[in-house]
């Protein structure tokens, strides 16, 4: 198999997995419980969150976990919505955010508070000036994904971040699920007041995410329940889970350091053969994550080449993992002004530091040939 979905799923560590099984058997009490069993249980998560703030470089106080990507997203944002609305109801996020973020949007929207979807570039990015006027007396947040999950491409975090610090009443969340170990982001640096990250996305397991909360800040809680989480995320908490989790991040970004370069040579000879293949059209800008690569094939259903790659044993895919059973195009896509056909028919190939060289060269090879041989019967 040659697995090239990683932005919808990285295969775990074993090391994320043993870590995980051993926390489950060894320390299987609840943090909250005042017997020996539950204190075990407790200082493991306290070492655990220590270890992640180190990590991301910040308070352990500010690191919140969750069960993932989509739960930071919608604490993040409905949080936000929910505990300044007397201040104002404007909300600023963006055409291509990933679907937790974006439909939680769609979703206060109903509920009377006012959104601004801000147009990306050609390159799937705001424009700077958009972001700075779209902010008015009533905003409260802007939301924006760092990393394209789709395209890859990277939203000027760090400069949105400067702008903002202009108004300290807007707060600011970042989507990073795609960016941890792939494109850096110095949280402090950038003035991020909220964080998303998922395990599974960088080899920890699936169920366990974390929400960056800078301190100061406050958000309304989405569940009714216990004080777990400095009382922002009721229920028990998954000590195995988030401890596998960082794990896998701390093991991540030590292959970071040794294997960008490795991504990037990788994704440069993909996009390099694929000028060469007729009837390919790229929509990775060039200024871009080192991991995803997405290109159109108008004229040929993008689930007929996820097929045909499958035949071979190589697994890539459309758009999102969550919405690539809908046949619509992609949001994302149309967003950058890309053609209906184009938004359509987009492929989307996912590395991490895992994949070789000699996997890259083997879907060369076959995409030279296929992609040709399917468009001739098309075009017949
Ligand atoms: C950019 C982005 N944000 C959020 C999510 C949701 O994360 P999770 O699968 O952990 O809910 C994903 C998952 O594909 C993603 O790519």
């Amino acid at each position: 198999m040659i697995y090239f979905d990683n932005s919808a799923t990285t295969r775990p560590y074993k090391e994320a997995v043993d870590t995980f099984v051993k926390a489950t058997v060894d320390f299987f009490g609840n943090p909250s419980s005042l017997h020996p069993a539950g204190k075990q249980a407790e200082r493991l998560l306290v070492q655990t969150r220590e270890r992640a703030a180190a990590l991301l470089r910040v308070h352990p106080k500010e690191v919140l976990f969750t069960s993932g990507g989509t739960e930071s997203n919608n604490l993040a944002i409905k949080g936000t919505a929910y505990q300044h609305q007397s201040r104002g109801k404007h909300l600023i996020t963006s055409e291509v955010e990933h679907a937790s973020s974006y439909e939680t949007f769609k979703q206060l929207e109903q509920e009377g508070f006012t959104v601004t979807y801000l147009p990306v570039s050609r390159f799937g990015i705001v424009h700077i000036e958009d972001v700075k006027k779209a902010i008015r007396p009533d905003t409260t947040l802007v939301s924006l994904i760092h990393v394209n999950n789709e395209l890859g491409s990277i939203n000027p975090i760090e400069v949105i971040g400067k702008i903002l610090q202009e108004h300290p009443k807007v707060l600011f969340h970042v989507d990073h699920v795609q960016g941890v170990g792939k494109v850096p982001l110095d949280l402090k640096k950038a003035n991020v007041d909220f964080c998303s990250l998922s395990s599974h996305k960088f080899h920890g397991l699936k169920g366990s995410g974390m929400l960056y909360t800078r301190s100061g800040t406050k958000l309304s809680p989405m569940f009714a329940g216990g004080s777990q989480e400095h009382q922002l995320r009721a229920g028990t908490e998954n000590v195995a889970g988030a401890t596998a989790m960082v794990k896998a991040l701390r093991m991540t970004q030590e292959a970071a350091w040794e294997k960008t370069d490795h991504l990037y040579r990788m994704t440069e000879k993909l996009i390099e053969a694929l000028k060469s293949v007729d009837g390919v059209y790229m929509n990775t800008p060039s200024e871009r994550a080192p991991h995803i690569v997405n290109f159109s094939v108008p004229g040929l259903k993008p689930e007929v080449l996820v097929q045909s790659y499958g035949e071979k044993g190589i697994y890539v895919s459309t758009k999102s993992a969550c919405s690539s059973k809908f046949a619509e195009p992609s949001r994302v896509l149309l967003a950058c002004g890309f053609s209906h056909e184009r938004a359509a028919s987009g492929v989307r190939v996912s590395l991490s530091f895992e994949n070789t060289e000699e996997e890259m060269s083997t879907f060369i090879d076959y995409t030279k040939e296929m992609i040709p041989s399917l468009l001739k019967v098309v075009n017949k």
